[in-house]
């Protein structure tokens, strides 16, 4: 009886069976439609002050700051996996922040000197350095502040010369993560001026103001001093139309590629970036959810590796070129076997 009724059934589906694509590993190889590789991956590093010092982020287990000797070994471990690039970020001592953030453009920045000795000690490593006031200000906002608030045009001022003493330590790409408007066209502008025109921008064009940045910035210093939020520059994370505009407006002032970020909750962005604009479309997976993934791990609720590399591939089918991740190197030494 019940064999009968299976047969009808199979009529009924004409003989249709899409699971005959998933039977063995080989066919699944054989038509998986996209890949996760070492260079799909960009590995975020925060430095310090000191030599020979590893402190550890809190509420980021496994992800230690390195003094600069220790970053540039982190490089070369990085390059010997075949991760492209690295993205830094500096904890700026508290004695040098300031409410005018003058310390993002001191040429003997934390920052500067980081990039110059990876440069120098792993030159075949691509350098990414993230241009923004909040790792150099006394407040942790993006911007300069003045009543309560953002000034987004002497804010770019600042960024721009951030920018140039990056471009010279040896930035090879920068990275504007702060959302001021107009941003992206006085950089370009200053690099072309200062004979930096082959230094490219990757701008972080979708920004969301998210609850997922909080482990990063106790990472930088700059959570226990962030007055009030970034919701006057960051995007609201009910839209995405508008992404799509700053995506569109980042493009025309001269930016190589575009980031979204958040990660994982923002793979529709992603997406829709990919589908209407045709240039590399990065997604970075942040702190937040480096750590949830972590902690449920960690407590054995869910498998880490699996979930990490799940969540890896999942920007890629999104239509993400890369990953800014936490894991990278983790899984670019899991990719490599
Ligand atoms: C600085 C910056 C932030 C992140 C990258 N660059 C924090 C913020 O905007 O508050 C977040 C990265 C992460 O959470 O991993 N502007």
């Amino acid at each position: 009886m019940s064999k009968r009724w299976a047969k009808h059934d199979m009529e009924f589906l004409g003989g249709r069976r899409p699971r005959r694509l998933r039977q063995t590993g080989w066919m699944r190889d054989l038509v998986r439609e996209t890949a996760l590789a070492p260079s799909d991956l960009i590995w975020p590093l925060f430095v310090i002050e000191g030599q020979n010092e590893r402190a550890p982020v809190k509420s980021m287990p496994g992800v230690d700051r390195l003094s600069i000797d220790l970053a540039v070994q982190a490089a070369r471990d990085a390059a010997a996996e075949g991760i492209p690039a690295l993205a830094i970020f500096p904890n700026t001592p508290g004695h040098l922040r300031s409410d005018g953030a003058e310390e993002a453009y001191n040429p003997g920045n934390l920052m500067c000197r980081a990039l110059s000795a990876i440069k120098e000690a792993v030159p075949e490593i691509g350098l990414i350095a993230d241009v923004a006031l909040d790792e150099y200000s006394s407040n942790g906002q993006d911007g300069l502040v003045r009543d309560g608030v953002i000034l987004n045009d002497e804010t770019v001022e600042v960024m721009v010369k951030s920018a140039l003493v990056q471009a010279r330590a040896g930035a090879d790409i920068i990275a504007p993560s702060d959302m001021m408007d107009g941003r992206v066209a006085a950089i370009r502008r200053a690099l072309d001026a200062a004979s930096f025109e082959s230094t490219s921008i990757m701008s972080y064009a979708a920004k969301f103001a998210s609850a997922y940045y909080g482990p990063f910035r106790d990472a930088v210093g700059s959570g226990e001093r962030l007055v009030g939020d970034k919701r006057t520059y960051q995007l609201d994370y009910a839209n995405s139309d508008e992404a799509l505009r700053e995506v569109a407006q980042d493009l025309d002032e001269g930016a190589d590629m575009v980031m979204v970020k958040p990660g994982m909750p923002y793979l529709d962005i992603v997406r829709r970036v990919r589908d209407s604009f045709n240039v590399p479309v990065f997604a970075y997976q942040v702190s937040g959810e480096y750590t949830m993934i972590t902690l449920a791990g960690d407590t054995g609720v869910i498998d880490r590796t699996a979930a990490m590399l799940e969540s890896l591939h999942a920007f890629k089918r999104a239509g993400a070129k890369g990953v800014l991740t936490y894991f990278a190197l983790e899984t670019a030494r899991l990719l490599n076997g």
